[in-house]
C-alpha cells in the first residue's frame, strides 16, 4: 500500500494529581481511534501521550499523602491501576509516553527557557495578580468571571512575587491572524471564544516562573525560580521528538504536529500561548489544535474534588474495553459537551452493538453454516440481474470509505460511525427483504440466489468491520475470523473494492461479539463495584475515641444549633489560626464567630457556604475580637496529620433553620 506520509498526533499530557477518570479516557480513546485510522489509511503515525507532573497541586497532594512529589506521581503514573495501566487496558496504541519529570525533558526545558531569555522574549519583572491553584493558572483582574477563575469557577488568590515573564503581548497580532485566517483551531466556534475572550481584550505578558514552591523545573540561571508548569508541559510535544535533547531524534520527521487533541478548557494554552512561544523560537507551528467538549455528569464537569468521577476501570471490566471505546466515540459529538450516564452506555451497547452489528454478524454466519456448511460456493459473488436491494446495499457499502474518510479527516469520529451504521442497518434490512429462510426452502431453485445474498452480507460486514477496527480493534479481529476475511481483505485499499473477500473463505459462527446487557443486573453490579472501589480508596484514618460519659436529653436540647450562611470571612490579623466569620443566622443581625481553622481553609473559599453553628455559647474574646458561637466541623487524623472539614449543608436550607 502507498505510504501517505507522516502523521503526528498528541493527547494532552495528564496531570497525575488523582487517578484518571472517564473524561480523560474520552480524549485518549479519540486520539487512539484517529491514530489507528491513519495507520490503516497508510500513514506513518507518531502518537504521543504522557503525564504533566510538576506544579503546586502535586506538591500539596504529595505532602498530604506524606510522600515526596516524585513518589506521589510515580505511583499514579506507573503504579497499579495508574495511568499506564489504564492505557494498556484501553488498548491505547501510543508510540511514545513522555513524563515531564524525565531527565531529557527537564534539561530541554531549561535550554528552551534560556533561549527565550537570551532572545529577549523572557524578562524578569514582578508579578501582581490572581492565581487559581487547582488550574495552576494566572489571571488578570479583567479576565476573572464574577471574581473567580474563568475556567473552573473556583476562587482565586492574590499573588505577588518576582518572576519571569514571556512577551505574549508581542505576538497578539500574529496569533490573532493565525486563529482568524487559518483552520489552525477547530472547531471554528472555539476561535470566537479565544478572540473575544482573550485576544481582543488585550493579551498581557505571561508570568512564566514561580518562587513560592519548588516542585517544578528549576530555572538553572536563577536559583529559587521554577518554570511555570504550562511552559514545561506544552513543550512536551517537541521534547518527546528530541527537541533540545539527545534522547530522541524524530523532530525532522514528525514536527510540526498534525493535530493536538485537547479539552476545551485548555484550548487557550494551546491556541494562544503555544503558538506564541513557537513564534518566539522561530519554529514551525502545529497544523491543527482540536478542542473537544467535556463529558458531563448530571450536567456538570466531572471532578475528583466534587466526588462525581466515573471510573473507566469499572466500566471496562463490566462491559468490555471495545464496547466502552465505541460508546465514547459514538454517543458524544467530538466538539461538543455530552452527558454521560450508565443507562446511555448500556442502551448504546444493546442497540448498536448487540442488536444492529451483533445480529448482522450472527445471523449471517449462522445462515451460511446452516445452508452451506463451512463456506459459500464458488461463483456466488456475481449475479446476472441485480435487484434494487442488491444495488442499494452494494452502492452504499462501496461508497462508505469516502464518507468515513471525510468525517475522520474532519475529526468527527461520531459522523464516521453514523455512516458505518447506516450500512449496517441497510444490511439488516437486506436480510429481511431477501428472507433467506424462505429462499432456503427450495435450494434447487433458489440456492444460487441465497448464496449471493449471503455473500453480499459478508462483504458489507467486512467493509464495516474494517472501518470499525480503529474503534474496536479486538472485536473486529474476532469478527474477521468469523466472516472469513483474510489479512489481504482487511486493508484500507480493500475497503473500497467490493468483492475483495474470497467467495469460498470459511465462515464460522462464533460467540456473540457483543452480548446483550441486562440493564437492571448491570446497574446493580456497577453500583456494587463503585461502592467497593470507594471503600478500597479510603485512606486509613484515626478517629477520636467516642465518649462514654452520657449527657441527659434535656441538657442536650439546650444547645441551639442553627444553619448560618457565610457573608464574609477574613483572617484575623496577627493570628495564624483564626478566621473571622460574618454570618447570616436568620435573625436579621450579623453574627460574628471566630474559628481556628485557617490551617484548613482559605477565607475566600468559604464565602457563600452554608454551615452549622451552635449559637448559645457564652460570648468569648479572642485576639481582641468577640466570638458569638462556634462552627461545627468533623475532625480526624490521617497519616499522623490532623484533618478538619466544616459541616457544610445544602445551599437551599435557609439561614436560621434549627437543627434538632
Ligand atoms: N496537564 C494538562 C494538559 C497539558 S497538555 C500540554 C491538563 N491535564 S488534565 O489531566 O487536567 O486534563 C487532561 C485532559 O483531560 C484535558 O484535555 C481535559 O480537557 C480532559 N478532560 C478532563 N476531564 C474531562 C471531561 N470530563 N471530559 C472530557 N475531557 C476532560 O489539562
Amino acid at each position: 500500500m502507498e505510504n501517505k506520509g507522516k502523521f503526528y498526533i498528541t493527547t494532552p499530557i495528564y496531570y497525575p494529581s488523582d487517578k484518571l477518570h472517564i473524561g480523560h479516557t474520552y480524549c485518549t480513546v479519540a486520539t487512539d481511534v484517529t491514530a489507528r485510522y491513519k495507520r490503516l489509511a497508510g500513514y506513518d503515525v507518531m502518537f504521543l501521550t504522557g503525564t504533566d507532573e510538576h506544579g503546586q497541586k502535586i506538591e500539596d497532594k504529595a505532602k498530604e499523602a506524606g510522600v515526596s512529589p516524585q513518589e506521589f506521581v510515580d505511583n499514579i503514573v506507573e503504579g497499579p491501576r495508574g495511568v499506564k495501566d489504564l492505557w494498556k487496558l484501553m488498548n491505547i496504541s501510543n508510540d511514545r509516553f513522555i513524563r515531564t519529570t524525565d531527565d531529557y525533558h527537564v534539561e530541554a526545558i531549561q535550554r528552551i527557557f534560556k533561549k527565550m531569555y537570551d532572545n529577549g522574549d523572557i524578562y524578569k519583572g514582578k508579578y501582581v495578580g490572581k492565581y487559581c491553584k487547582p488550574c495552576e493558572s494566572f489571571w488578570t483582574e479583567t479576565q476573572l468571571k464574577d471574581g473567580c477563575c474563568p475556567d473552573c469557577g473556583r476562587p482565586v488568590v492574590d499573588a505577588e512575587e518576582e518572576a519571569y515573564f514571556f512577551r505574549l503581548s508581542k505576538y497578539a497580532d500574529r496569533v490573532r491572524d493565525l486563529l482568524v485566517n487559518t483552520d489552525f483551531l477547530q472547531p471554528r466556534s472555539r476561535v470566537n471564544e479565544m478572540v473575544n475572550n482573550f485576544i481582543d481584550p488585550g493579551l498581557e505578558d505571561l508570568c512564566v516562573s514561580r518562587t513560592s514552591f519548588t516542585w517544578g523545573i528549576p530555572v538553572d540561571f536563577d536559583p529559587g525560580h521554577v518554570v511555570y508548569v504550562w511552559i514545561d508541559a506544552l513543550f512536551n510535544y517537541m521534547t518527546a521528538l528530541g527537541f533540545e535533547n539527545e534522547k530522541y531524534n524524530d523532530l525532522a520527521e514528525y514536527w510540526p504536529a498534525d493535530v493536538h487533541f485537547v479539552g476545551k478548557e485548555i484550548v487557550r494554552f494551546h491556541s494562544i500561548i503555544w503558538p506564541a512561544m513557537l513564534m518566539s523560537l522561530d519554529l514551525p507551528l502545529p497544523k491543527h489544535v482540536f478542542g473537544h467538549g467535556w463529558l458531563l455528569l448530571d450536567g456538570g464537569k466531572m471532578s475528583k474534588s466534587k466526588g462525581n468521577v466515573v471510573d473507566p476501570y469499572i466500566l471496562a471490566e463490566q462491559f468490555g474495553v471495545d464496547a466502552l471505546r465505541f460508546f465514547l466515540m459514538r454517543t458524544f459529538p467530538f466538539g461538543s459537551d455530552g452527558n454521560f450516564s450508565n443507562e446511555l452506555l448500556i442502551q448504546t451497547i444493546n442497540t448498536d452493538l448487540a442488536n444492529d452489528l451483533g445480529n448482522l454478524v450472527s445471523r449471517t454466519t449462522a445462515m451460511v453454516g446452516k445452508y452451506f456448511g463451512e463456506a459459500l460456493p464458488a461463483g456466488c459473488s456475481a449475479w446476472a440481474e441485480p435487484q434494487d436491494c442488491d444495488r442499494e446495499l452494494i452502492g452504499l457499502a462501496s461508497g462508505l470509505r469516502d464518507r468515513y474518510e471525510e468525517a475522520m479527516e474532519a475529526f468527527a469520529p461520531h459522523k464516521a460511525l453514523d455512516e458505518v451504521f447506516k450500512v449496517i442497518q441497510r444490511a439488516n434490512k437486506y436480510i429481511d427483504e431477501n428472507a433467506p429462510w424462505a429462499l432456503a426452502k427450495d435450494m434447487d431453485a433458489n440456492g444460487a440466489r441465497l448464496a449471493h445474498v449471503l455473500y453480499n452480507l459478508l462483504e458489507a460486514t467486512r467493509i464495516c468491520g474494517i472501518l470499525l477496527s480503529p474503534f474496536m480493534p479486538e472485536s473486529m479481529d474476532k469478527l474477521f475470523g468469523q466472516i472469513g476475511a483474510c489479512e489481504g481483505c482487511r486493508t484500507w485499499d480493500s475497503v473500497a473494492v467490493w468483492g475483495s473477500r474470497s467467495e469460498t473463505s470459511p465462515v464460522t459462527k462464533g460467540d456473540a461479539l457483543f452480548p446483550r446487557v441486562d440493564v437492571d443486573k448491570a446497574l446493580a453490579a456497577l453500583e456494587a463495584a463503585e461502592a467497593e472501589a470507594k471503600k478500597a480508596a479510603l485512606p486509613p484514618i484515626e478517629l477520636e475515641p467516642q465518649l462514654t460519659e452520657q449527657v441527659d436529653f434535656d441538657t442536650f436540647c439546650k444547645s441551639d444549633f442553627r444553619v448560618v450562611k457565610v457573608k464574609a470571612c477574613e483572617a484575623v490579623k496577627k493570628s495564624e489560626k483564626l478566621l473571622k466569620f460574618t454570618l447570616d443566622d436568620g435573625t436579621g443581625t450579623d453574627r460574628q464567630i471566630l474559628s481556628g481553622i485557617h490551617k484548613f481553609y482559605e477565607p475566600e473559599d468559604l464565602v457563600g457556604k452554608t454551615l452549622v453553628a451552635i449559637v448559645n455559647l457564652p460570648p468569648r474574646k479572642m485576639m481582641g475580637q468577640m466570638s458569638n458561637g462556634m462552627l461545627l466541623s468533623a475532625v480526624h487524623t490521617e497519616k499522623g496529620e490532623e484533618k478538619l472539614n466544616l459541616i457544610m449543608l445544602d445551599d437551599s436550607i435557609p439561614a436560621g433553620a434549627k437543627l434538632c
